[in-house]
């Protein structure tokens, strides 16, 4: 199995602790609260069918950034339960088959973390050069232009007022820059890898993996940056640096230690080919999560010449990785939803994302046709508006369950759904028509299709309405075609040499599964995917 390691072939379904399952009812997700969920992912009766969990930190933090802010990189929050919490969740996961990859965030720490209150304290402590900080510019400002990332904080720069320094932070002020820079923050980092890793963890998702190679001239970025292209020449500085590269190739080496383990960076980057760097040479990460697929907008074309210029631009070393939601981003079911059809438009993005050729990361919600939640102004929370995609699940429609929809006894931390009474685990768990019951024939039936876990892909001709594509492999061939438009389209087969007649095995409509598809001339439902088994 070397060369077919688990990840290629897997689902791995992203858990954003804080919104899953509250087992003790204080309104927030905990550890005890995922395991008691587990069956829902795999192992019980009619489960999703997953490979692997993705934890969103979990770690102790101030929760200024929800976690992404982390004050320990070795313990567990209170508020989600203990190491030995950690270690049953591993346990119970393992026992079902399911591999625990957990978040690993190197760029930043809190600015509550032990390395920074020293770094902070003086500017001849022993940790003053474990962060980037650097004297004012002359009229007293910030030493350069860079901005956070989240436009609310502005300038990545705050001023300490003690040591008339100002420190650096890539996002919130409570998140100040580790100095990568310093071989001190990569060895100590590298332990906080060790730790998980003998702890039994299958694998790191690594947060702004690109981040953690920086110019050390701290040079001004460009004043127009154009996040689409290539960064050379006019690159930014404060990202996607040569030396990232060679420390992520450190990361891989001491994680490749142990064996079957993975590493996803999240590569935000808004160019396939600079992302295709991460993961070309075959030394660095396993897989990046292509922030470009995420970003088309409802169109056929859009993401049929995204997958096409990606597997275009990787090499046999690399493997892909696709997904459209996350807890940073509007659902799926939201994003592209126009009158009405958000539902639809979710599932066959779903069937997309489920048949292309590479790893699938799946975020909880989305089996059950999630939308964001509105979030009322007096209970936001989060610095960038990103409250709506981390709404809690609903695992049972309130009438029986109370307000909390099975998420929680008590006043959950964000508004539940208020379409939980339809939308929620158990009532779809019933219904063959549900979202959920589509979410398991496809994630069952990809399982049982080698070509669509390790067969080739390439694109048919199908027009500005449709993307469709075949996958291949020894003997076995899939047409997947879906429709982009919300009315009735057509694929002439002909052009690719599809002729005679062949079988719908697995639509987006349920009432098409099974049917008799004419290839030289394919209908298709509005906002329909299909996969067809070719003759
Ligand atoms: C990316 C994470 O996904 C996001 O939630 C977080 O705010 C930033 N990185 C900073 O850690």
């Amino acid at each position: 199995m070397a060369d077919r390691p688990w990840w290629k072939e897997g689902v791995i379904y992203q858990i954003y602790p804080r919104s899953f399952a509250d087992s003790n009812g204080d309104g927030v997700g905990d550890l005890r609260g995922i395991i008691s969920k587990l069956d829902h992912l795999r192992g019980g009766e009619g489960s999703l069918g997953v490979d692997a969990i993705w934890l969103s930190p979990f770690y102790p933090s101030p929760m200024a950034d929800f976690g992404y802010d982390v004050s320990d990189f070795t313990g567990v929050h209170e508020l989600f339960g203990t190491m030995d919490d950690f270690d049953a969740l591993v346990a119970e996961a393992h026992g079902r088959g399911m591999r625990v990859v957990i978040d690993w965030v190197p760029n930043h720490t809190s600015d509550r973390h032990p390395w920074f209150v020293a770094s902070s304290s003086s500017r001849d402590d022993p940790k003053r050069d474990w962060y980037v900080w650097r004297d004012p510019a002359d009229d007293g400002g910030p030493p350069n232009n860079w901005s956070s990332a989240f436009s609310a904080v502005g300038p990545a720069w705050t001023l300490d007022e003690a040591t008339s320094q100002y420190y650096l932070h890539s996002f919130m002020a409570e998140q100040p820059d580790l100095n990568w820079d310093n071989p001190e923050v990569e060895a100590a980092m590298h332990d906080t890898l060790r730790f998980w890793l003998d702890r039994g963890v299958d694998g790191f998702r690594i947060d702004v993996a690109h981040k953690i190679g920086k110019d050390p001239e701290l040079s001004d970025n460009p004043a127009d940056i154009d996040e689409s292209t290539a960064h050379e020449p006019e690159r930014r500085h404060d990202e996607d640096w040569d030396s990232g590269h060679e420390r992520l190739r450190s990361i891989r080496k001491l994680v490749d230690e142990y064996d079957d383990r993975m590493i996803v960076g999240e590569v935000y980057l808004l160019d396939q080919q600079t992302l295709s760097d991460y993961i070309n040479t075959g030394d660095e990460l396993n897989l990046a999560h292509n922030f470009v697929f995420l970003h088309q907008p409802w169109n056929a074309s859009a993401f049929r010449d995204t997958v096409e210029q990606l597997e275009g631009l990787i090499t046999p070393l690399a493997w892909p990785a696709w997904f459209l939601n996350n807890h940073d981003h509007s659902r799926v079911a939201t994003r592209y939803a126009e009158a009405g059809n958000g539902a639809a438009r979710a599932r066959t993005a779903a069937l997309m994302t489920l048949t292309l050729r590479g790893t699938v990361f799946l975020f909880q919600g989305e089996e059950l046709g999630l939308e964001d939640v509105e979030v009322p102004s007096d209970q936001v929370v989060d610095v960038d508006g990103r409250d709506p995609e981390r709404c809690p699940i609903p695992w049972e429609p309130p009438s029986a369950a109370g307000a909390g929809a099975g998420f929680s006894n008590g006043e959950p931390w964000l508004p539940m759904t208020t379409d939980a009474e339809r939308v929620n685990a158990r009532v779809q768990s019933e219904d063959p028509g549900s979202t959920l019951s589509f979410y398991r024939r496809l994630i069952a039936y990809r399982k049982a299709t080698p070509a669509l876990q390790m067969g080739s892909w390439r694109a048919v001709a199908a027009g500005d309405d449709i993307f469709a594509y075949v996958r291949e492999a020894g003997g076995e061939r899939l047409l997947i075609a879906l429709n982009f438009t919300s009315e009735v389209a057509h694929l002439d087969g002909r052009p690719a040499g599809l002729d005679g007649a062949a079988r719908a095995e697995l639509s987006t409509d349920p009432g098409r599964d099974g049917d008799e598809i004419l290839l030289h001339d394919i209908e298709l439902r509005p906002d329909e995917g299909v996969v067809i088994r070719l003759p």
